[in-house]
Protein backbone atom coordinates (compact mmCIF):
# COMPACT_ATOMS: atom_id res chain seq x y z
CA UNK A 1 0.00 0.00 0.00
CA UNK A 2 1.53 3.26 -1.15
CA UNK A 3 2.19 5.26 2.60
CA UNK A 4 1.95 9.25 1.02
CA UNK A 5 -1.50 10.20 1.81
CA UNK A 6 -2.62 7.82 4.51
CA UNK A 7 -3.10 7.94 8.13
CA UNK A 8 -1.37 5.69 10.65
CA UNK A 9 -1.11 4.71 14.35
CA UNK A 10 2.24 4.16 15.87
CA UNK A 11 2.03 2.68 19.51
CA UNK A 12 5.32 3.13 21.84
CA UNK A 13 6.08 5.69 19.26
CA UNK A 14 7.78 7.50 21.52
CA UNK A 15 10.94 5.71 21.73
CA UNK A 16 13.02 3.56 20.21
CA UNK A 17 11.84 0.99 16.84
CA UNK A 18 8.38 2.70 17.05
CA UNK A 19 9.14 6.30 16.55
CA UNK A 20 11.84 5.56 13.82
CA UNK A 21 8.38 3.86 12.18
CA UNK A 22 6.86 7.41 12.97
CA UNK A 23 9.71 8.91 11.16
CA UNK A 24 9.65 7.28 8.30
CA UNK A 25 5.95 7.13 8.08
CA UNK A 26 6.36 11.01 7.85
CA UNK A 27 8.89 11.29 5.72
CA UNK A 28 7.11 9.32 3.09
CA UNK A 29 4.20 11.46 3.50
CA UNK A 30 1.50 9.54 6.22
CA UNK A 31 -0.06 11.38 8.51
CA UNK A 32 1.04 10.06 11.92
CA UNK A 33 -0.40 9.60 15.80
CA UNK A 34 1.30 8.43 18.57
CA UNK A 35 -0.45 6.07 21.53
CA UNK A 36 2.44 6.07 24.26
CA UNK A 37 2.29 6.65 27.85
CA UNK A 38 1.58 9.58 29.64
CA UNK A 39 4.96 9.67 31.35
CA UNK A 40 6.37 9.46 27.54
CA UNK A 41 7.52 12.14 24.86
CA UNK A 42 5.15 10.88 23.01
CA UNK A 43 3.65 14.59 22.47
CA UNK A 44 7.46 16.00 22.17
CA UNK A 45 8.05 13.46 19.36
CA UNK A 46 4.42 13.67 17.89
CA UNK A 47 4.57 18.22 17.76
CA UNK A 48 8.50 17.45 15.76
CA UNK A 49 6.73 15.03 13.07
CA UNK A 50 3.50 17.20 12.93
CA UNK A 51 1.28 14.47 14.05
CA UNK A 52 -1.04 13.99 16.96
CA UNK A 53 -0.37 12.22 20.25
CA UNK A 54 -2.79 10.32 22.52
CA UNK A 55 -1.39 9.38 26.02
CA UNK A 56 -2.46 5.81 26.93
CA UNK A 57 -1.37 2.71 29.40
CA UNK A 58 -1.87 -0.18 26.24
CA UNK A 59 -2.61 -2.29 29.47
CA UNK A 60 -5.59 -0.83 30.42
CA UNK A 61 -7.60 -1.75 27.43
CA UNK A 62 -10.67 0.09 27.35
CA UNK A 63 -8.49 3.56 28.27
CA UNK A 64 -6.60 2.31 24.90
CA UNK A 65 -9.64 1.83 22.98
CA UNK A 66 -10.58 5.44 23.65
CA UNK A 67 -7.04 6.78 22.82
CA UNK A 68 -7.18 4.92 19.32
CA UNK A 69 -10.60 5.60 18.65
CA UNK A 70 -9.82 9.83 19.27
CA UNK A 71 -7.03 9.07 17.05
CA UNK A 72 -8.63 7.98 14.34
CA UNK A 73 -10.98 10.55 14.63
CA UNK A 74 -8.76 13.31 14.50
CA UNK A 75 -6.52 11.37 11.21
CA UNK A 76 -9.84 10.52 9.29
CA UNK A 77 -8.98 7.38 8.59
CA UNK A 78 -6.32 4.44 9.92
CA UNK A 79 -4.25 2.75 7.02
CA UNK A 80 -1.11 1.40 8.85
CA UNK A 81 -0.70 0.38 12.66
CA UNK A 82 2.72 0.15 13.92
CA UNK A 83 2.19 -1.97 17.03
CA UNK A 84 5.19 -1.92 19.39
CA UNK A 85 4.61 -1.09 22.92
CA UNK A 86 6.31 -4.18 25.14
CA UNK A 87 8.51 -5.40 27.52
CA UNK A 88 9.63 -7.87 29.88
CA UNK A 89 10.94 -9.24 33.22
CA UNK A 90 13.50 -11.37 34.45
CA UNK A 91 12.42 -14.68 36.55
CA UNK A 92 12.46 -18.56 36.07
CA UNK A 93 9.51 -20.93 35.77
CA UNK A 94 11.07 -21.90 39.69
CA UNK A 95 12.76 -18.86 41.27
CA UNK A 96 14.84 -18.92 44.80
CA UNK A 97 11.18 -17.95 46.27
CA UNK A 98 9.01 -20.66 44.76
CA UNK A 99 7.35 -20.87 41.50
CA UNK A 100 7.17 -17.69 38.73
CA UNK A 101 4.37 -15.68 40.62
CA UNK A 102 1.44 -15.66 38.20
CA UNK A 103 0.01 -12.72 38.41
CA UNK A 104 3.86 -11.52 37.31
CA UNK A 105 3.42 -14.20 34.07
CA UNK A 106 -0.56 -12.41 33.30
CA UNK A 107 1.36 -9.29 33.52
CA UNK A 108 3.84 -9.71 30.79
CA UNK A 109 0.68 -11.44 28.82
CA UNK A 110 -1.37 -7.98 28.90
CA UNK A 111 1.75 -5.86 28.33
CA UNK A 112 3.13 -7.80 25.58
CA UNK A 113 0.25 -9.86 24.20
CA UNK A 114 -3.21 -9.34 24.82
CA UNK A 115 -2.53 -5.71 24.26
CA UNK A 116 -1.32 -6.12 20.95
CA UNK A 117 -4.59 -8.05 20.11
CA UNK A 118 -6.68 -5.29 21.41
CA UNK A 119 -5.15 -2.87 19.82
CA UNK A 120 -4.96 -5.00 16.11
CA UNK A 121 -8.96 -5.99 16.60
CA UNK A 122 -9.39 -2.12 17.01
CA UNK A 123 -7.34 -1.03 14.17
CA UNK A 124 -8.91 -3.85 12.00
CA UNK A 125 -12.47 -2.79 12.36
CA UNK A 126 -11.09 1.23 11.56
CA UNK A 127 -9.24 0.22 8.47
CA UNK A 128 -12.30 -2.27 7.14
CA UNK A 129 -14.45 1.31 6.82
CA UNK A 130 -11.22 2.25 4.28
CA UNK A 131 -12.17 2.40 0.74
CA UNK A 132 -9.76 0.04 -0.59
CA UNK A 133 -6.95 1.03 -2.68
CA UNK A 134 -6.13 -0.47 -6.43
CA UNK A 135 -5.05 -3.97 -5.18
CA UNK A 136 -7.90 -4.35 -3.03
CA UNK A 137 -5.89 -3.28 -0.04
CA UNK A 138 -7.72 -1.50 3.41
CA UNK A 139 -4.73 -1.80 5.48
CA UNK A 140 -1.84 -2.96 7.26
CA UNK A 141 -1.07 -4.45 11.02
CA UNK A 142 2.46 -4.45 12.13
CA UNK A 143 2.85 -6.49 15.10
CA UNK A 144 6.53 -6.59 17.17
CA UNK A 145 7.75 -9.67 18.79
CA UNK A 146 11.23 -10.64 19.57
CA UNK A 147 13.55 -13.35 18.42
CA UNK A 148 12.71 -14.74 22.32
CA UNK A 149 9.69 -16.03 20.46
CA UNK A 150 11.89 -18.97 19.25
CA UNK A 151 14.73 -19.21 21.28
CA UNK A 152 13.76 -17.78 24.83
CA UNK A 153 16.59 -17.33 27.43
CA UNK A 154 17.12 -18.51 31.28
CA UNK A 155 14.54 -16.22 33.04
CA UNK A 156 12.77 -14.85 29.36
CA UNK A 157 9.52 -17.16 30.26
CA UNK A 158 6.64 -14.84 30.48
CA UNK A 159 8.10 -12.72 28.04
CA UNK A 160 8.21 -15.68 25.61
CA UNK A 161 5.19 -16.89 25.82
CA UNK A 162 3.51 -13.20 25.07
CA UNK A 163 6.16 -12.82 21.72
CA UNK A 164 5.17 -16.42 20.97
CA UNK A 165 1.35 -15.45 20.82
CA UNK A 166 2.28 -12.53 18.89
CA UNK A 167 3.87 -14.47 16.30
CA UNK A 168 1.69 -17.32 16.04
CA UNK A 169 -1.83 -14.75 15.57
CA UNK A 170 0.03 -13.26 12.41
CA UNK A 171 -1.20 -16.02 10.06
CA UNK A 172 -4.21 -16.08 11.79
CA UNK A 173 -5.30 -12.99 11.78
CA UNK A 174 -3.89 -12.40 8.14
CA UNK A 175 -6.79 -15.54 7.43
CA UNK A 176 -9.50 -13.27 9.16
CA UNK A 177 -8.71 -10.35 7.72
CA UNK A 178 -7.62 -11.41 4.41
CA UNK A 179 -11.55 -10.78 2.83
CA UNK A 180 -11.21 -7.22 3.97
CA UNK A 181 -7.47 -6.52 2.29
CA UNK A 182 -5.80 -6.09 5.48
CA UNK A 183 -2.48 -7.75 5.92
CA UNK A 184 -1.04 -8.45 9.22
CA UNK A 185 2.64 -9.16 9.97
CA UNK A 186 5.51 -9.38 12.57
CA UNK A 187 8.67 -7.92 13.11
CA UNK A 188 10.86 -10.65 15.74
CA UNK A 189 14.23 -8.06 16.57
CA UNK A 190 17.04 -9.25 18.29
CA UNK A 191 19.06 -6.96 20.57
CA UNK A 192 17.99 -3.32 19.46
CA UNK A 193 19.56 -0.03 20.90
CA UNK A 194 16.75 1.72 21.72
CA UNK A 195 15.31 3.02 25.00
CA UNK A 196 17.38 1.30 27.84
CA UNK A 197 19.51 -0.81 25.39
CA UNK A 198 21.02 2.03 23.83
CA UNK A 199 22.98 2.32 27.49
CA UNK A 200 24.67 -0.93 27.03
CA UNK A 201 28.20 -0.40 26.83
CA UNK A 202 30.06 -1.59 23.69
CA UNK A 203 32.18 -4.52 25.04
CA UNK A 204 28.77 -5.77 26.89
CA UNK A 205 26.84 -5.27 23.42
CA UNK A 206 29.32 -7.64 21.78
CA UNK A 207 29.04 -10.21 24.51
CA UNK A 208 25.64 -10.21 23.95
CA UNK A 209 25.74 -10.27 19.91
CA UNK A 210 28.14 -12.77 19.93
CA UNK A 211 25.71 -15.16 18.47
CA UNK A 212 24.71 -13.32 15.54
CA UNK A 213 26.39 -14.23 11.56
CA UNK A 214 26.90 -10.97 10.90
CA UNK A 215 26.64 -8.06 11.89
CA UNK A 216 27.74 -8.63 15.59
CA UNK A 217 25.88 -5.41 16.85
CA UNK A 218 22.52 -4.14 18.37
CA UNK A 219 20.28 -3.56 16.14
CA UNK A 220 19.58 0.25 14.43
CA UNK A 221 15.88 1.28 15.08
CA UNK A 222 16.29 3.18 11.58
CA UNK A 223 16.53 -0.87 10.26
CA UNK A 224 13.20 -1.81 12.02
CA UNK A 225 11.71 1.21 10.03
CA UNK A 226 13.52 -0.36 6.92
CA UNK A 227 11.60 -3.10 7.29
CA UNK A 228 8.39 -1.82 8.26
CA UNK A 229 8.37 0.17 5.22
CA UNK A 230 8.91 -2.96 3.14
CA UNK A 231 5.87 -4.57 4.30
CA UNK A 232 3.67 -1.18 4.78
CA UNK A 233 4.57 -1.26 0.81
CA UNK A 234 4.30 -5.09 -0.03
CA UNK A 235 0.91 -6.34 -0.95
CA UNK A 236 2.40 -10.18 -0.67
CA UNK A 237 4.02 -9.47 2.55
CA UNK A 238 1.55 -11.23 4.66
CA UNK A 239 0.78 -13.66 7.18
CA UNK A 240 4.38 -14.26 8.74
CA UNK A 241 7.07 -12.95 10.83
CA UNK A 242 10.37 -11.67 9.88
CA UNK A 243 13.12 -12.20 11.80
CA UNK A 244 15.61 -8.76 11.92
CA UNK A 245 18.79 -10.25 13.76
CA UNK A 246 21.71 -10.32 11.79
CA UNK A 247 21.52 -14.24 11.78
CA UNK A 248 21.63 -14.44 15.86
CA UNK A 249 20.22 -17.26 17.73
CA UNK A 250 20.04 -16.68 21.42
CA UNK A 251 21.77 -19.35 23.70
CA UNK A 252 20.30 -20.30 26.50
CA UNK A 253 22.11 -17.21 28.61
N1 LIG B 1 15.17 -3.31 22.13
C1 LIG B 1 15.29 -4.61 21.99
O1 LIG B 1 16.37 -5.15 22.13
C2 LIG B 1 14.10 -5.45 21.61
C3 LIG B 1 14.33 -6.73 21.11
C4 LIG B 1 13.24 -7.50 20.72
C5 LIG B 1 11.95 -7.01 20.85
N2 LIG B 1 11.77 -5.76 21.36
C6 LIG B 1 10.39 -5.29 21.45
O2 LIG B 1 10.28 -4.12 20.68
C7 LIG B 1 9.24 -3.30 21.19
C8 LIG B 1 9.69 -1.86 21.25
O3 LIG B 1 10.75 -1.75 22.08
P1 LIG B 1 11.94 -0.71 21.92
O4 LIG B 1 13.15 -1.53 22.10
O5 LIG B 1 11.82 0.14 20.71
O6 LIG B 1 11.73 0.06 23.29
P2 LIG B 1 11.70 1.53 23.79
O7 LIG B 1 11.82 1.41 25.27
O8 LIG B 1 12.70 2.39 23.08
O9 LIG B 1 10.23 2.01 23.37
C9 LIG B 1 9.09 1.41 23.88
C10 LIG B 1 7.98 2.47 23.92
O10 LIG B 1 6.81 1.81 24.37
C11 LIG B 1 6.23 2.60 25.37
N3 LIG B 1 5.49 1.77 26.32
C12 LIG B 1 6.01 0.86 27.20
N4 LIG B 1 5.03 0.36 27.96
C13 LIG B 1 3.87 0.93 27.54
C14 LIG B 1 2.52 0.83 27.95
N5 LIG B 1 2.15 0.02 28.96
N6 LIG B 1 1.59 1.58 27.31
C15 LIG B 1 1.93 2.42 26.30
N7 LIG B 1 3.20 2.56 25.87
C16 LIG B 1 4.16 1.84 26.49
C17 LIG B 1 7.38 3.31 26.07
O11 LIG B 1 6.96 4.48 26.76
C18 LIG B 1 8.30 3.59 24.90
O12 LIG B 1 8.06 4.85 24.31
C19 LIG B 1 8.79 -3.93 22.50
O13 LIG B 1 7.61 -4.68 22.24
C20 LIG B 1 9.93 -4.88 22.83
O14 LIG B 1 9.49 -5.99 23.58
C21 LIG B 1 12.80 -4.97 21.75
Amino acid sequence: MEIAGKAAIVVGGASGMAKATAEMLVREGAQVSILDLPTSKGAEVAKDLGGNFHACDVTDFEGTEAALSAACDELGALHFLCNTAGGGIAMRTLTKKGPHPLDEFRRIMDLNLVSTFNIARLAAARMSQNEPDENGERGVILNTASIAAFEGQIGQIAYTAAKGGIVAMSLTMARDLGSLGIRVMAIVPSLFATGLTKLIPDDLAASLTRDAAFPKRMGKPEEYARLAQAIFETPMLNGSTIRLDGGQRFSPK
